[in-house]
């Protein structure tokens, strides 16, 4: 591994300090505020933000780390129940967007609570509903890094609807993530998978981010043994679809 790349990382990794400390004490005032300083309700709320948004932070640093790790070889597989790939995302997005349906979400019974929180944000779930407690061998921090990406940019472009397909048939998990936002040319489909690589639309400026989601999770993907493609056409939307082997 080259000098630069390790040093990126431990400044990475380094950042899981602070980001404790942020965490420690928001617990503690939560706690502290249960048992005798009685909080607004207002305080509570944004503490507890400032709580869940910690954790967040600190899985991102973990994710960042496990980007580099998966360059290496490395793999956590684990048998996980569908939901548990994919709910997780879906709290991080709308943490950002949308903090009350992030803790909606996070509070969710089942599939059905699921889908009608989705839907009333304009996010459609199809899947069958069997499938939510089916049993899946795969990395997990990997599946959500990549789903949370994929949702991230379809959230970011989409118009007014965003469709996830989720399915499992012989050992393979699928997964599709459609935006109907303006699309991706012809010519750039392949280059929006490259590394700081973003179409430039001065309009756009308000959702950019660093070109990075989906070439890391490509990477990810591969790693994995997987495929991922995408079909856009112009101002009609994008679809991403993945598939993953989980074969153990
Ligand atoms: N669903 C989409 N619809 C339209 N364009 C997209 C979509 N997803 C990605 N793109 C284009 O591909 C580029 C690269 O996407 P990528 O996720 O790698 O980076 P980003 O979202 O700009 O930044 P980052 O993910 O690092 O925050 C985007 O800048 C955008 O131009
Ligand atoms: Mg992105």
């Amino acid at each position: 591994m080259n000098k630069k790349r390790i040093k990126t990382e431990l400044l990475v990794h380094d950042l899981k300090n602070p980001i404790a400390v942020i965490e420690a004490s928001a617990d503690m005032l939560i706690r502290n505020a249960e048992r005798e300083n009685p909080l607004t309700e207002r305080q509570t709320r944004a503490l507890a933000r400032v709580l869940r948004n910690s954790r967040i932070a600190m899985s991102l640093v973990n994710d960042i780390l496990e980007v580099g790790r998966s360059g290496e070889g490395i793999f956590n597989k684990g048998t996980y129940r569908c939901f548990e790939y994919i709910v997780f995302p879906f709290v991080e997005i709308f943490d950002l967007i949308d903090p009350e349906t992030a803790e909606r979400i996070s509070r969710i019974e089942g599939y059905k609570d699921f889908a009608e929180i989705l839907a009333s944000q304009g996010v459609r779930l199809e899947m069958d509903a069997k499938l939510w407690e089916k049993e899946i061998f795969l990395d997990i921090r990997k599946v959500r890094q990549i789903i949370r990406n994929l949702l991230s940019n379809a959230f970011k472009y989409r118009k007014k609807e965003i469709v996830i397909e989720i399915s499992f048939d012989n050992d393979n998990f699928f997964i599709s993530i459609t935006d109907d936002g303006k699309g991706i040319e012809k010519g750039y489909q392949e280059k929006v998978f490259e590394r700081y690589f973003q179409l430039g639309d001065e309009r756009d400026h308000c959702v950019r981010g660093h070109g990075l989601g989906l070439a890391g999770a490509l990477v990810l993907v591969e790693d994995m043994g997987g495929r991922m493609t995408l079909e856009s056409e112009m101002n009609r939307g994008t679809k991403f679809s993945v598939s993953l082997p989980s074969g153990k």
